[in-house]
């Protein structure tokens, strides 16, 4: 049966089914989404020094992110510029060159051809300055206070223009850190789940799932554990009454034209009385820089998740990145990696890393909960007299916020549907 256009599969509250389950659907999402957009890589973190390196995927092209003898952040293509085979192995590690098993060719850490092996067996045709024979740059890499991201298109906006008014939320984790930049190289959990990506795309800026999804999460009266260290109890998550109204008011942001997206702050992220003495060490070091006003700012975070479309998600509450790896159609691996912050007592930054294993680890007590959703989900959109999923919440009270983006309030659908009108955008234009 020939594929559905994708440009029929998307419309007003509601997406075709087959958008999670068509392996055609998959393929032409990873050449027209995956092989355009900036899509993030990495952070300058996990590469602090030169010859460091980590390895991913993607949409299907093999790359490494590795820091060069001249202290810069690349992205080049893992595969050799002889005959074609994998370079670096390993998830991650440190070479001063790259060399390539098969028959020994060798690249630095910039992808540029360092020598091939035995060069007398070639001819004086064969000319070892052609930067064909490395391993080839991405066409576009850019970083964002330390947020790396590339392109496989050679053309497009450029990262500044391509984040917009999402950009403020990474600005939002870096202020919080005394030292002026964050670290991610605090380990990261991976894990792999029965279903399609957008399962996880669409689940990050989900408001309307959480009383119910994480009910087992709640206490009698509503309220949630704590998820950061000085809290007593997270936020109240009932259905009715005036924590219900204030979980309403949260803002719903999105881009309809780049799928970025962002909730607004939990209820439970002000930090009014937070007296753990680490934690008052952790304000004071900030206020020494910025003074107590904009440390006040910097601690009442205005966003809570944001999804950075296609493949990456921040948190403020248990500060993380998340990122989505697409496999197949029915397969997706998720990375998270908790958000340690330069310069702040060393306790509190092992604490995130802590809380972390209990809400978004593998056998956590939040993701588990929506890894089952996108199994079901994946189980259930296969039934055949179902055409159409729908995101139909808060449809007719979408309103422009005049900036480049549309506003409602909280669990409406909005975010879905403006991650769906960017994926129908990137769909429907050949390459
Ligand atoms: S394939 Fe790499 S050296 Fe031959
Ligand atoms: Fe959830």
């Amino acid at each position: 049966m020939p594929s559905p256009d994708p440009a029929t599969l998307v419309q007003d509250g509601r997406v075709h089914r087959s958008v999670y389950t068509d392996p055609a659907i998959f393929a032409l999402e990873m050449e027209r989404i995956y092989h355009r957009a900036w899509v993030y890589v990495g952070h300058d973190s996990q590469v602090p020094d030169p010859g460091d390196f980590v390895t991913l995927m993607i949409g299907g092209q093999p790359v490494v992110m590795a820091r060069h003898s001249d202290g810069q952040v690349h992205v080049i293509y893992n595969r050799c510029g002889h005959r074609g085979a994998r370079v670096c192995v390993e998830n991650q590690g440190h070479a001063d060159i790259f060399r390539c098993a098969y028959h020994g060719w060798t690249f630095n850490t910039d992808g540029t051809l360092n020598a091939v092996s035995m060069p007398r067996g070639y001819g004086e045709s064969f000319d070892t300055g052609n930067p064909n024979l490395g391993m080839g740059q991405l066409p576009r890499v850019e970083n964002y206070r330390g947020f790396v991201f590339a392109s496989l298109a050679a053309d497009g906006p450029d990262l500044a223009t391509h984040l917009g008014i999402a950009r403020a939320s990474i600005d939002e984790l870096v202020d919080k850190a005394p030292g002026g930049a964050v670290d991610l190289s605090g380990g990261v959990h991976k894990y792999l789940y029965r279903g399609n990506w957008k399962l996880q795309m669409e689940n990050t800026v989900d408001m309307y799932h959480v009383p119910f999804s994480h009910e087992s999460t709640l206490r009698r009266d509503g309220r949630q554990f704590s998820r950061r260290r000085g809290d007593d109890s997270g936020s109240t998550l009932t259905t009715t009454g005036a924590a219900a109204e204030r979980w309403e008011q949260r803002v719903a942001w999105a881009s309809a034209e780049t799928g970025h997206t962002y909730t607004g702050h939990q209820p439970a992220a002000e930090q009014k009385h937070n007296h753990d003495p680490v934690y008052q060490e952790y304000v004071a070091s900030l206020t020494a820089i910025h003074g107590a006003e904009k440390t006040q700012e910097i601690l009442n975070p205005k966003r809570h998740n944001t999804w950075y479309f296609p493949n990456m998600s921040l948190q403020a509450l248990n500060p993380h990145v998340r990122v989505i790896r697409p496999i197949a159609v029915d397969r997706t691996e998720v990375w998270v990696y908790p958000v340690k912050f330069r310069g702040a007592p060393e306790a509190m930054n092992a604490d995130i890393i802590k809380q972390l294993n209990l809400t978004h680890a593998a056998a956590s007590l939040i993701q588990t909960d929506d890894l089952e959703n996108f199994t079901r989900v994946q189980n259930g959109v296969g039934a055949d007299n179902f055409e159409w999923v729908l995101f139909a919440r808060g449809l007719d009270t979408d309103l422009p916020d005049n900036q480049e983006g549309l506003v409602n309030k909280g669990t409406v659908e909005l975010p879905q549907r403006a991650q769906y009108a960017a994926w129908a955008r990137y769909m429907a234009a050949p390459s």
